[in-house]
């Protein structure tokens, strides 16, 4: 029999009923735990995400300590512009910095396409380490960065608010940043086929900068990169997720690209997502800085959550998340607040 927690995961994916909603949290393996803080106390970033007894020991972690119903294979969508040669460094504290930022054609002929499947191989290899210690106990998630965060962050070298230079980059020389893109999915393509040809049960693309972009950008840029990534995920039975923050405005677009379901930012009212995609997975949406708050409010805002996914689907398509990921300092008890009022009604049931 499968266990209820794999179960509940995957059932959300193909629309059976559910006792509940399935649960996990965006970022959930990281800094805020302090297991995560120990093993990054003596190794480095990159070496956690290539050693896969490593990366698993540290995405069991929050699995160990709550009632989660899927795992997310520890890696970062920033191994994609890795792997092309672009030189990422994690600093402490101050994020990604590129030794080799995509400015001009040349930059961008530059970037070493060939064999990158197998430059990339640790992370399918990770994701099936994982799925051999879980034994079947969880849902499975593999990941990958969506064609323009990736190029936002190649193309800025670093973080940033606004991603001006890659953002102008794409009106100044649009052909360029088309091409761009377009490596750049089509090796997220490749990496998520691996993932799920390793065990992963469900893919999510992470947009997290696509809400800087216009409607007209996003569908001009986006979508039909998007497009071209669900289809062949589709082809190969990997249901994909696809997570774009801040895009209250893109909503009505999301459609188009072929996803399976939206991941919703916070902002985005649950029961407006529900009508405007009645049939298609929903996740989310908890604001992550709510996780601060005291457990009582996390808690109740947690239940008007449920009580919107009851009341549109009896809780079908849904699965419950935050609206981004879990921020470093979060409390332990704000994740144990959110919870227990998840799973309120199972310890009712069996005690
Ligand atoms: O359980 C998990 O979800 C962990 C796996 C995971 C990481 N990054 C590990 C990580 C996932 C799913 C990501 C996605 C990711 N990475 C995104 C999209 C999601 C989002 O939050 O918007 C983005 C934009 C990145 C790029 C990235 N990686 C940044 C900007 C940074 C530095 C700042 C930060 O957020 O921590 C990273 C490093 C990183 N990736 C850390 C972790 C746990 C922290 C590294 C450390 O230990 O210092």
């Amino acid at each position: 029999m499968t266990d209820p927690r794999r179960h509940r995961f995957l059932s959300a994916f193909n629309g059976s009923p559910v006792d509940r909603p399935p649960l996990w949290l965006m970022r959930q393996a990281g800094r805020y735990l302090p297991g995560y803080r120990e093993v990054r106390a003596k190794h480095g970033f990159w070496d956690v995400c290539l050693n896969p007894e490593l990366s698993t020991h540290v995405a069991l972690e929050p699995l160990n300590r709550f009632p989660l119903d899927a795992a997310i294979v520890f890696s970062d969508i920033l191994v994609i512009p890795q792997a092309l040669g672009l030189d990422v460094t994690f600093g402490t504290g101050e994020g990604p910095q590129f030794g080799k930022p995509m400015r001009t054609a040349s930059d961008l002929n530059a970037w070493n396409t060939k064999g990158i499947a197998e430059r990339l191989k640790y992370v399918p290899q990770a994701v099936s380490h994982l799925k051999n210690r879980l034994n079947g106990s969880h849902g499975i998630l593999g990941f990958a960065g969506a064609p323009f965060t990736l190029f936002a962050y190649s193309v800025e070298g670093q973080g940033s608010d606004d991603f001006r230079h890659a953002r102008v980059l794409m009106h100044t020389d649009k052909k360029l940043a088309l091409k761009a893109m377009q490596t750049l999915a089509d090796a997220a393509t490749e990496l998520l086929l691996e993932e799920a040809k390793a065990g992963a049960d469900v893919v999510q693309l992470f947009d997290t900068w696509g809400g800087l972009l216009t409607l007209s950008e996003y569908q001009e840029f986006c979508v039909p990169a998007l497009q071209r990534m669900c289809q062949t995920l589709s082809k190969a039975n990997a249901p994909t997720l696809l997570f774009v923050k801040g895009a209250t405005h893109l909503l009505p677009v999301l459609g188009e690209t072929g996803a399976t379901g939206f991941s919703l930012d916070w902002r985005i009212d649950w029961r407006d997502a529900r009508r405007r995609y009645p049939t298609h997975v929903l996740q989310g949406n908890i604001d992550p800085v709510l996780l601060f708050a005291p457990p009582d409010i996390v808690s109740n805002q947690t239940k008007l959550l449920l009580q919107a996914t009851a009341e549109t689907t009896s809780h079908k398509h849904s699965v419950l998340n935050l609206g981004h990921g879990i921020l470093p300092k979060t409390p332990l008890e704000g994740v144990d607040a959110l919870c227990n009022a998840v799973t309120a009604g199972e310890a009712a049931a069996h005690g």
